[in-house]
This record gives structure tokens, sequence and C-alpha cells, in this order.
């Protein structure tokens, strides 16, 4: 059976999905790789590459007419989807709940979706599959780099002859992995880092990092089912955004990383928030995507600076940023995957399995998971 990997075509995506080193373990358990030209390129790794790791390098037809597994980061879109055809099965980051139509199209093309982002993810056995784990870790580092970059200040205290320079303050809105990340690289440069959740089991958490707990002095805990918050209400998160205005102007740099599965990431730092904060601050959104953001004014991708001088980074797809090393730990992700799902040459999805009936969205044409067949939450990503 051939597996072919997909060019990323969406703006500012670096990742590949599959790189050199991880062709042979898909070839350990008998599948053919192939290779679209130039798959590599935007994480520096070149056809020739590939080929030396024994992938065919194809077109672009080519690769999308013989191949039996289609791998990608992202789902194809625009013609690329068109060239989806029967019995083929899609394997990505899907994300079907921001993009219904992909579903619809599935159906209709009757290819067979498996999505890294359904994993249940709590599994031990899962875990070497766990794709949002490995590109939240590889964004929440670089939140922290990014912060660091555009501060105007030091992140460690520095004494000189000259005298005395406090370390910068850093606040981590979100401890889950990406913030918890974010929280340890702030720590390695210097900073003092403080940490903040809805689930009380972040407080440990936070802690494990060598970081403070920020007390709102609220009652909100919110946390929900498999270890993820659920969404607040209307009372909880405005008393949430008022405590957060008090204590955010009291940083330097806030990075935020809050989600709810499912639901539009909830809004913490309000304008008067960012208003509240010195001129030089520095907030870095990790949530900014097509669906809104955690801070007010965030935009995907845009970098804002406002009237009074604080920069608001809206940073939605940091991972495709560190390229070798967010595609290097998502193809180890996608092929243990597909060592889980691949015998002696040949794909078995079983739904009654748990792994499986997480990552599969449509077989053969039909849609099997029930979410998606009941269509999306009300009120959630349009
Ligand atoms: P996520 O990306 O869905 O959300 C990030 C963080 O935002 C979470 O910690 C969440 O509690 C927090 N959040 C949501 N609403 C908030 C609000 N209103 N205010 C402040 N914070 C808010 O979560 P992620 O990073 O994917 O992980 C969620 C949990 O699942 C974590 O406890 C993580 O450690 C756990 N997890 C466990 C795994 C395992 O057992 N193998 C694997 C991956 C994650």
């Amino acid at each position: 059976m051939l597996v072919g990997v997909a060019r990323e075509t969406v703006t500012g995506e670096r990742r590949v999905a599959l790189v050199p080193d991880a062709v042979a373990r898909l070839q350990a358990v008998g599948l053919d790789v192939a290779v679209e030209s130039g798959a590599g390129a935007g994480a520096l790794f070149a056809d020739a590459a590939y080929a030396a790791a024994g992938a065919r390098v194809v077109d672009t037809a080519t690769l999308y007419a013989d191949s039996a597994l289609l791998l990608g980061v992202h789902p194809p879109a625009g013609d690329r989807r068109d060239r989806l055809h029967a019995g083929q099965v899609l394997i990505g980051l899907l994300q079907p709940l921001a993009d219904p139509v992909l579903v619809h199209d599935l159906v209709e093309a009757k290819v067979t979706g498996i999505s890294l982002d359904g994993l249940p993810r709590t599994l031990s056995r899962a875990q070497s599959m766990d794709a949002l784990t490995s590109q939240a870790n590889v964004a929440g580092y670089k939140a922290a780099l990014v912060a660091a970059d555009t501060f105007g200040g030091f992140f460690p205290m520095l004494m000189t002859a000259a005298g005395t320079v406090r370390p910068a303050t850093v606040l981590v809105v979100g401890a889950g992995v990406a913030g918890l990340q974010a929280i340890g690289t702030a720590r390695r440069l210097g900073a003092m880092v403080t940490g903040y959740d809805v689930r009380d089991a972040a407080r440990a958490d936070v802690a494990s990092m060598g970081a403070a707990f920020l007390d709102l002095g609220t009652t909100v805990s919110a946390a929900g089912g498999d270890g993820y918050a659920r969404e607040l209400t209307v009372d909880e998160m405005r008393s949430q955004r008022a405590a957060m205005t008090r204590a955010a102007a009291t940083f330097d740099i806030v990075i935020t990383t809050a989600q709810v599965p499912g639901r539009p990431p909830p809004l913490l730092i309000a304008a008067d928030a960012v208003a509240a904060m010195e001129p030089g601050s520095v907030v870095v959104d990790l949530a900014a995507g097509p669906f809104g953001g955690n801070v007010d004014g965030s935009m995907p991708d845009t970098t804002v600076v406002t009237d009074h001088g604080v920069t608001i980074i809206g940073a939605g797809n940091l991972a495709a940023s560190v390229p070798r090393a967010a595609s290097s730990a998502y193809a180890r992700n996608v092929a243990a995957l597909l060592a889980y799902l691949v015998r002696d040459g040949e794909l078995h999805l079983d739904p009654d399995d748990e792994i499986t009936a997480g990552v599969l969205l449509t077989l053969d044409g039909e849609i099997v998971r029930p979410d998606l067949r009941a269509g999306r939450p009300e009120g959630g990503p349009a």
C-alpha cells in the first residue's frame, strides 16, 4: 500500500507530515512511501533526503492519483481537495469542527478521514500518537521566545557595574500543554513567571514548573471531562475577566493559551486589561484563530501595537515557525498511529476500538463520529 506525503499549501505553514528519518518506520509496517516534490522544503528537508531514505519523489498529480493513504498536517484545499478519490484515506490534523465542509467533501468523494485531533489523549497507549500535545509543546516553547524577542527589556535579572536590572514578569494564562511549555521556557530565560488556569489540577502542574500560581480571588473552577476545562458561565466569565484586568496590568508579558474543546476560545484579556498594561508590554495570544482568541484585539498571524505601546501578537500557528522540530514530532505521531492501524501492509479500521473510534471521521463515504453526524455543537465554531 502506498502512503503519500502531501505538500502543505496553507499560508505560513512550513511543516511537513513526514520527515526522511520516519520513512523507514512506515516501511517496517509494510508501507511504501511517496513524497510530493518540495513537500519538505519549508522545513529544509530536501527531496534528495527523502529519496535517500527510500521514498519515491513524485509530482502532485501522481501523488494524489496513486496514494492509498494521504498524509498531511492540514487537509488539502481547493483543487487538491478535488483530487481526492473514492477509497482513499486522508490522515492529518483535520479539525472537522473548524471546517464542517471538509466532512461533507470526504463523504461526497467516498474518502475515509482520519484526524489526529480526535485521539483519546488520556489513554497511555495513544500518547506516542498525540499530535495535539507534540505541536502544543512546540508552540508553547516558541511563544516564550517570541515574547522575549519582542519585549524591549531583558528576561533575566542582570547585575552589572551600572546597576541591577530586574527580571521581566511573565503571566501564562492556560496551563495545559502549551502553557506549561511556555512557563518552562520563560523560566529558563530567567523571567519571573506566574501561571493561571481554571482547572484546579493545573495548580500542581504550575508549581512543578517552579512558577507561582495567580490567585484571581474568584471562585471560578472549571474542570470538565477528560482533563479539559469546561466553558465558563456568563457570570463566571465576567468575574474572571474583571479579576484578570487587575492582574494583567502588573506583568510585562502575558502569554495566553486557553482553549475549550469544540468551542470558540474564551476571551480572557479584555480591551481594558490591555489598556491598563504598561507601554512596552507584550501580549502573545496562542489561541488567536478564525473563531476569536483570548485577547481583545488579537488577530491571527498579525502583530498590533496599541496607541499606548502594548504589542499584541496573534500567534495561532506558532508550531509552523519551528518546522523541523514540529515536523519530526508530528511524523513520529503519524508513524505510531500507522504502526497501530496497519498490519502486514493493510489498514485495519475497527470502529469498536477506542483509538480508531476517536480518530475516524468518515469511513468509505459515511460519517462515523457521532458528534459529526449530529452536526456541530450549538454555538460552536461556525
Ligand atoms: P487546551 O489546549 O484545550 O487548553 C489549554 C488550557 O486552557 C487548559 O489547561 C485549560 O484548562 C485552559 N483554559 C480553558 N478555559 C480557560 C479559562 N477560561 N481560563 C483559564 N484557562 C482556561 O488543553 P491542553 O493543553 O490540550 O490540555 C488539557 C489538559 O489535558 C491538561 O491537563 C493536559 O495536561 C491534559 N492532557 C493529558 C494528556 C494525557 O493524559 N496523556 C495528554 C494531553 C493533555
